[in-house]
């Protein structure tokens, strides 16, 4: 294994006594999870090393561990993206990390556009599988052994153990969770009409530009992974509006109550 993540993880755990469970990855608009860290430290991502920076506006860069209720958790406030330039490789770089730092369960989040027609902005959506079309994997160049195996199995990338915590989370929140697959474009551009015609054939049912590497370096490295989806707008073509970063962002935030509340009742239930 490289040198840097070491050196990470000391960094790390010279900062906070906390040996984190549970790791959340925060999506565009969706950052008011931390609000319910008690006793949060908080490490900005240049004071990490092998960390890379977050140029995503609405990602705010930083690492925050702490207790959610008695969980110990570690979330990222802001993560890195394929269209950023960066190397997918690298942008998975946290997720390794959390499985050195002892993480066992993680939850990916994310903004995304509604291809399935009956989906609505402010939907949640479970996300039970993926399409990679980014044209790109994580795991391509030297496999690292001590992560997992050169071809790992992703029958199982989202993991049905949690996939039926989040549903009965929903069911106690009173929030009707929808499901589906999700798809990972590059970006940075949206998507074209006919491009989320091409994705709904394909299986579909919301798209966005993350979450897809970042499972695939959990699949391989054992960690139990869940998704959600937070269905910022619908998708290009499916209705007439223009589609901007600023509407996924005030989109996530609208939802972020509804979607702080799902994830503060999966937590308590996770062992
Ligand atoms: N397409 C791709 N990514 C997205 C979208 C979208 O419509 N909405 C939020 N992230």
């Amino acid at each position: 294994m490289e040198q840097i993540y070491n050196i990470a993880v000391e960094a790390i755990k010279k900062r906070c006594g906390i040996i984190p469970e549970t790791a959340v990855v925060l999506g565009s608009g969706l950052g008011t999870l931390a609000d319910a860290v008690e006793n949060g430290i908080s490490i900005p991502y240049e004071e990490i090393p092998g960390f890379l920076a977050s140029t995503t506006p609405g990602h705010a860069g930083k690492l925050l561990l702490g207790r959610i209720g008695k969980k110990p958790c570690v979330l990222m406030q802001g993560r890195f993206h394929y269209y950023e330039g960066y190397r997918l490789q690298d942008t998975v770089f946290p997720i390794r990390l959390f499985k050195l730092l002892g993480v066992k369960t993680i939850v990916l989040t994310n903004a995304a556009g509604g291809i399935n027609l009956s989906f609505e902005a402010g939907d949640l959506m479970l996300i039970r599988d993926h399409i990679n079309f980014s044209g790109n994997n994580p795991l391509i160049g030297m496999n690292e052994e001590d992560f997992g195996p050169r071809f790992p199995d992703m029958s199982h990338a989202y993991s049905r153990r949690l996939n039926g915590l989040m549903r009965q989370a929903a069911e106690i929140c009173g929030i009707r969770l929808k499901e589906g697959v999700f798809v990972m474009m590059s970006g940075p551009s949206f998507e074209t009409p006919a491009e989320i015609r091409m994705l709904r054939m394909i299986g579909a049912d919301a798209v966005g530009m993350s979450t897809v590497p970042e499972a695939i370096a959990a699949a391989q490295c054992g960690l139990e992974t869940v998704g959600v989806s937070c269905i910022t707008n619908l998708a290009a073509g499916v209705s007439d509006r223009t589609l901007s970063h600023e509407e996924v962002l005030e989109a996530g935030l609208a939802a972020s109550e509804k979607f702080k509340n799902l994830l503060l009742q999966f937590i308590k239930m996770i062992d």
